[in-house]
């Protein structure tokens, strides 16, 4: 979609969007044009039960005084509420309206009441479509949206805030498609090519391949992998864009690539299984992470770490017990191959810290159905050894609108991690499943600050919001775009 940024004046015809606050009160622009209509727009919204309720929608096609527009009022609600998030919502809530009347462009009139720059970043949230596979869908039935004039006094400024904004849609956009993608098109070796692609922004990306691996001594990933035909990939990508690069300590993002989890011999019910084509997310979302901050050249120093494998059963898969020794020296004992996350994020934890020696960690990871059960699919889960980064993650995720919640880490949990046979067990009993996966990991991190952010609730979603269609919500770009920019860019 195309967005353009002007000074407010009526187009000549065509679809104008205009705000109307709270309790039907309106803005100078919705005033104007009740004038020109003499007062149709008010006995519509009465007739229409319109009354200016939060991203509430009144399509009113054609009116006296009007005949050459099509109006559609948006609800602005009380204008003391409408933050960056609500402007979103707005401009989500509007693209999917005239999407559905079937319109090709529009003008939108907020008078300044909600940020136009934010408005139009919902409006590029919402517009995404995974359809690409779709090859008997009615024109009807197609989104027809094709332009978006934002009015604004400051036309150019606004422009230059939402360039910034598009760069990040443009790596929630990346995130969604790759989670999106069958297992049978995105697996670890095509996945590294996708990330190969950010070299164009300017990312340098470095591809492991197994030998590599091996050498290092990451036996817990390539266990993972070994009942898998596909080979697995370890990926780096580094952006440096800071000021004084090379002297600073980098950032660093951690992700679970999982691009098919079977479970492996400790089989998934089939049910559903096909969800599991979104095990990659944690990884989809750092490479969309690296877009977007190499894409709006972040001034921050940033690595993004990526373990890429297939869980499969095979003959050449591993075994329930089996004893694997990962980078660390650790040997851990795999009682069950389902809980294969935290194997790969073991060595690529570790490969981490040990090669950059970051400021801070943050991994994210599609890693237990036990916090879907905690939080659901509104907050992601976060555990954390390091209080100022959590308490960073918490506001970065309000002011995104990508929430988490902290969980508890404790001796007593990492002690459910025991075994008599190696030095970890990767699973523990029944009893606070995310929270032993992270304890899990924390052995991997060696004193680095480090965040672990278990998104299995919220990488999918069944259910639109304003500005995420159903289907990969590229949950994690936003949050961390936003964590980057407020704690340490420039910093
Ligand atoms: N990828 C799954 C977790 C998951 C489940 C993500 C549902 C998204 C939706 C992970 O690899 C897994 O299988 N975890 C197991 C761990 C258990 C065996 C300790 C789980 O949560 O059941
Ligand atoms: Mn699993
Ligand atoms: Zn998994």
């Amino acid at each position: 979609m195309k967005f353009s940024f002007v000074k407010p004046t009526l187009p000549a015809r065509g679809v104008v969007v205009v705000g109307v606050l709270n309790n039907r009160k309106l803005p100078p622009t919705a005033a104007m044009l009740d004038g020109k209509a003499s007062g149709a727009i008010v006995r519509a919204m009465k007739a229409g039960r319109f009354e200016g309720r939060s991203r509430q929608v009144l399509n009113i096609p054609a009116l006296p005084g009007l005949p050459r527009h099509r109006v559609v009022l948006i609800g602005l609600g009380d204008a003391k509420a409408i933050d960056d998030l609500a402007a979103q919502a707005l401009g989500g809530v509007t693209v999917a309206h005239l999407n559905s009347v079937g319109e090709t462009a529009a003008t939108v009139f907020l008078d300044g009441l909600a940020a136009a720059d934010q408005f139009a970043f919902g409006a590029r949230l919402r517009s995404y479509r995974f359809d690409k596979y779709r090859t008997r869908e009615k024109a009807r039935d197609k989104p027809t949206l094709r332009a978006l004039t934002l009015t604004d006094a400051k036309p150019t400024a606004a422009r230059r805030a939402f360039d910034g904004l598009d760069k990040v849609a443009d790596g929630v956009v990346m995130t969604r498609d790759l989670v999106s993608e069958p297992a049978n098109v995105i697996y670890p070796e095509t996945l590294a090519k996708a990330a190969r692609g950010l070299t164009r922004l300017g990312v340098k990306v470095e591809i492991l391949d197994e030998k590599r691996m091996k050498a290092l001594g990451m036996g817990a990933l390539l266990g993972v992998s070994q009942g898998s035909a596909r080979p697995a990939r370890l990926v780096v990508m580094r952006w440096n864009g800071a000021a004084k690069s090379k002297t600073a300590k980098p950032l660093a993002f951690v992700g679970k690539g999982v691009t098919f989890d079977t479970g492996g011999i400790s089989l998934k019910p089939p049910a559903n299984m096909g969800d599991m084509k979104w095990d990659m997310g944690g990884a989809g979302v750092v490479i969309g992470l690296m877009k977007a901050l190499a894409g709006r050249k972040a001034k921050v120093d940033v690595v993004g770490v990526v373990g890429l494998v297939e869980n499969m059963p095979s003959g050449t898969a591993q075994r329930p017990g089996d004893i694997v020794t990962s980078m660390s020296g650790q040997t851990i004992e795999v009682l069950n191959t389902d809980a294969e996350g935290r194997l790969v994020l073991a060595d690529a934890l570790w490969y981490t810290q040990d090669r950059f020696a970051p400021r801070l960690i943050v991994d994210l990871a599609t890693l237990t159905g036990a916090i879907i059960v905690a939080l659901g699919s509104e907050y992601a889960g976060m555990m954390s050894n390091d209080d100022t980064l959590a308490s960073r993650l918490t506001k970065a995720g309000e002011a995104s609108g990508e929430k988490v919640w902290r969980l508890p880490l404790h001796d007593n949990y990492d002690k459910m991690i025991n075994t008599d046979a190696a030095d970890v067990k990767n699973i523990g009993n029944r009893e606070a499943g995310s929270i032993t996966a992270a304890q899990f990991l924390q052995r991997f991190v060696n004193k680095v600050p480090w965040a672990h952010l278990d998104i299995a609730g919220v990488t999918w979603s069944g259910k639109t919001a304003p500005t995420v269609p159903k289907g990969g919500t590229g949950f994690g770009v936003r949050l961390l775009d936003r964590f980057v920019a407020d704690f340490y860019e420039g910093k």
